[in-house]
């Protein structure tokens, strides 16, 4: 059995469309959607993941702002921006770049950002609206997972899902979308024993750790939906936590790096950033 690819990209190029479309209509409303990106210092992914995001808003017409603020900023100045940026009408969208710098207050900078623009779902009134089950702005990387598992057509009530990860960014959000979903689900994570008694068991199988390698075709469960939402650099080439060659004679589905969760998590924040310039609007 080969697994059928769950192509991201293709997905992603859609959601995009859709995005230039929605954005067309407000602009015919005399709104610009605009999106603001704080870069604090130079780690080098950082500066390409905005990069690529930029992009994106180039190629959906929604007006970007990228704010490139130095390594030794203090937690002042920083707060000071976020504030300007977050009292500026025109902006509807603030994404803070993470990581930021060791020095400073990670939690206490996002918590400047308002709920309302936080694009990124990172804030403590949105990732607590996830916990409770009511409206609020979704992580985008969760959100791109979801999706794709749509794209399987495999219905995931009842189904066991396994993610492995617990990061703020990805495995907390991605398994409380899933239980949202109605699946039963089992979180594993760096200090789980025997991480393949789990994995052989999940329905969904979603890998968020950044290790190469991590899951091979032996710990999965024949049929399955992996979705491969780690990033990791080998010898220079993006790869995730998927053993593909091994994993694909298994899986029924298989979402890869790269091509997969990347594209989408890029696509989803266009969609949050339009669906917020719509909610001003009372589209
Ligand atoms: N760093 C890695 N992924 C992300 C993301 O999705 N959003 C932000 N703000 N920073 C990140």
């Amino acid at each position: 059995m080969s697994a059928i690819l769950l192509d991201g990209k293709q997905l992603s190029r859609e959601l995009e469309a859709q995005c230039t479309e929605r954005v067309q209509r407000l602009k015919e409303q005399g709104i610009i959607p605009g999106l603001a990106f704080i870069l604090v210092g130079e780690d080098p992914a950082s500066v390409v993941y905005v990069r690529s995001k930029n992009k994106a808003c180039e190629r959906c017409g929604i007006r970007s702002v990228t704010l490139r603020l130095p390594e030794s900023i203090s937690q002042e100045e920083l707060e000071q921006e976020l504030n300007k940026l977050a009292g500026d009408e025109s902006i509807h969208g603030m994404l803070l770049q993470l990581p930021i710098p060791k020095h400073l207050d990670e939690a206490a900078a996002i918590a400047c950002i308002p709920p309302e623009k936080d694009v990124d779902g990172f804030h403590q009134m949105n990732a607590g609206s996830l916990v409770i089950g009511t409206d609020g702005m979704r992580a985008c990387s969760p959100l791109g997972i979801m999706d794709l598992l749509a794209l399987s057509g495999v219905d995931p009530c009842g189904k066991h899902a396994v993610v492995i990860g617990r990061s703020a960014i990805v495995g907390k959000p991605a398994a409380l979308l899933l239980l949202e979903a109605n699946c039963t689900v089992t979180i594993c994570h760096s200090k789980t024993e025997n991480l393949a008694s789990y994995t052989r068991q999940a329905d969904i199988l979603v890998s968020a750790v950044g290790k190469a390698g991590l899951i091979t075709g032996d710990m999965v469960k024949p049929g399955a939906v992996v979705i491969d939402a780690g990033i990791a650099r080998v010898e220079g080439k993006v790869t995730g936590d998927i053993e593909r060659g091994s994993v694909e004679q298994v899986a029924g589905y298989l979402s890869p790096v790269p091509g997969g969760c990347g594209p989408m998590t890029i696509a989803e924040l266009m969609v949050n950033t339009v669906s917020i310039a719509e909610k001003k609007a009372h589209v």
